[in-house]
């Protein structure tokens, strides 16, 4: 994932590239088909799908953008909005809430300080609540970035913060 001090010229470079291996024409009936595995390379370079990125990607893959955001709208993996270096996203589905979902939220607002749908001033973390995310034998879940945590209840979740502190305060050694 980018930080906002990255070159975005960079990422469209890199973008440009991925988008030139799969060679496609104007023409070409598998453009749509492409778009959503073009979307997931836009989504790892810059982070999230902002208007300027799904409007570059259509014009690219000659779409129109209504095309391009009715997708991202559609999957839940995809997000328009800023996310921190480490995106937490705790399950609400049924399966997640009966088990005690919302506690588990309500405990990474207090200890992260953060809201549901915020992302911290730093940029380390981000703090999301999703719909099921198939993993119900899990329940309660939390993903960060793609990885999967099981069971957790609200005793765990600092547990988890203080995982992904620690990794960022090796980063910065
Ligand atoms: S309800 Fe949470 S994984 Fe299905």
């Amino acid at each position: 994932m980018t930080t906002v001090t990255e070159d975005w010229g960079e990422l469209y470079k890199k973008l440009d590239s991925f988008m030139a291996s799969l060679s496609i024409t104007a023409r070409d009936p598998r453009r749509k088909g492409h778009l959503i595995k073009v979307l997931h390379r836009a989504q790892h370079y810059f982070g999230y799908l902002p208007e300027e990125v799904q409007k570059y990607v259509a014009e690219k893959l000659f779409l129109q953008h209504s095309e391009v955001s009715g997708v991202i709208s559609f999957y839940n993996y995809f997000t328009t909005e800023p996310k921190g270096k480490y995106d937490i996203s705790v399950c609400t589905g049924t399966a997640c809430y009966v088990k005690g979902s919302d506690k588990v939220l309500s405990e990474f607002e207090k200890l992260l300080g953060l809201k549901d749908g915020e992302v911290a001033e730093d940029g380390v973390f981000s703090l999301n609540s999703l719909r099921c995310v198939g993993a119900c034998g899990l329940a309660p879940v939390v993903i960060v970035n793609e990885k999967v945590h099981g069971r957790i209840d609200n005793k765990d979740v600092l547990g988890v913060i203080a995982v992904y502190k620690n990794k960022e305060g090796a980063e910065n050694e």
